[in-house]
């Protein structure tokens, strides 16, 4: 079928792309190449932001919408909350359009567990009630409310995945997972690394490779409105990441220590259970397998 993948000459947009396009699928990427730089020969891209109306040219013919471009980071969005809204919800409602005038069946949508906020139980349950706490939550979770009218108004079935904090090759240091990409980057050419707090703090880290797996699941059965968590179900603090990335690039596992940054979550992991019974999805890489092969590709395509 086509596939038209919003964001796809990201980290996590393009990885989709590769595994869309060896399932058989015809893709094409619309992304305005703001942070994204991976480009599959194979999939036309469109150079265009998600506003702008020519975005209903571009999904033509597509079947099924995966909506991944965004302005993805959080303390951007504090700084500059009305570009957050304008990329994020303004953005989402213009694909919503371009979905329904070309006929989609389907959008699958990228929000985050920032929706969560600080949540009381961990791992986050499936129905968890959303509580945002940043521009950027806030934008993730009115999309989502968008995504809801337009199935009630025009029949456009959806899919939201909740993303933990996914990590991979491609990855660059500024995303919700950027911690993996900071400490492979730093401890793979000797740079001192640091942990805030006594790296307590706790985080869901979930193989790319996974997370797009839960994508080409999601393209497929209608969709019914759904959302599902995409993580592990597992905590790992910073200190144990540190330690298996210092493992996998062979380097001393010495971080610094620094205060704890005011605002940070102390904790956050979402139950995959409901991903399971509704897509046949779970995690399959264990973080130590998936680090190696980030730490590798890392080590591969060094400047
Ligand atoms: N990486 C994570 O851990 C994580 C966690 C939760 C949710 N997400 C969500 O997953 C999606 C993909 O994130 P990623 O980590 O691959 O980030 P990324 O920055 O690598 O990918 C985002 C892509 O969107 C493009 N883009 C940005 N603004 C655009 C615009 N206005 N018009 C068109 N294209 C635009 C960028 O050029 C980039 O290629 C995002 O929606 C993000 O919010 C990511």
């Amino acid at each position: 079928m086509r596939i038209l993948v919003t964001g796809g000459a990201g980290f996590i947009g393009s990885t989709l792309v590769d595994r869309l396009l060896s399932d058989g699928h015809d893709v094409v990427v619309v992304d305005d190449l703001s942070t994204g730089s991976h480009r599959n020969p194979d999939a036309p891209l469109h150079v265009l932001d998600v506003r702008d109306p020519a975005l209903a040219d571009a999904a033509k013919g597509a079947e099924v919408v995966c909506h991944l471009a965004a302005q993805i980071s959080v303390r951007r969005s504090v700084a500059d909350p009305v570009l957050d809204a304008q990329v994020n919800v303004q953005g989402t409602v213009n694909v919503l359009e371009a979905a329904r005038r070309a006929g989609a069946r389907k959008v699958v949508f990228a929000s985050s567990v920032a929706v969560y906020g600080k949540p009381p139980t961990i791992p986050v349950p499936g129905d968890a009630v959303p509580d945002p706490r940043s521009p950027y939550a806030a934008g993730k979770l009115s999309a989502e409310t968008y995504l809801s009218s337009y199935r009630a108004l025009h029949g456009l079935e959806y899919t939201t995945l909740v993303l933990s904090n996914v990590y991979g090759p491609r990855q660059s240091p500024d995303g919700e997972a950027g911690v993996v990409a900071i400490f492979t980057d730093a401890l793979l050419v000797g740079r001192p690394t640091v942990l805030f707090g006594a790296g307590t703090q706790t985080r869901d880290y979930v193989f790319v490779e996974d997370v797009v797996d839960g994508f080409a699941r999601a393209c497929g059965p209608p969709g019914d409105g759904r959302r599902f968590n995409l993580g592990t179900g597992l905590q790992t603090t910073d200190r144990d990441l540190h330690t298996l990335i210092a493992a996998a690039a062979g380097a001393p596992d010495l971080p610094g220590l620094a205060p704890a940054r005011l605002g940070d979550l102390p904790a956050m992991a979402v139950d995959p259970g409901p991903a399971r019974d509704g897509l046949g999805w779970q995690p399959r890489t264990d973080l130590a397998t998936g680090l190696k092969i980030t730490v590798e590709w890392v080590r591969g395509h060094a400047p």
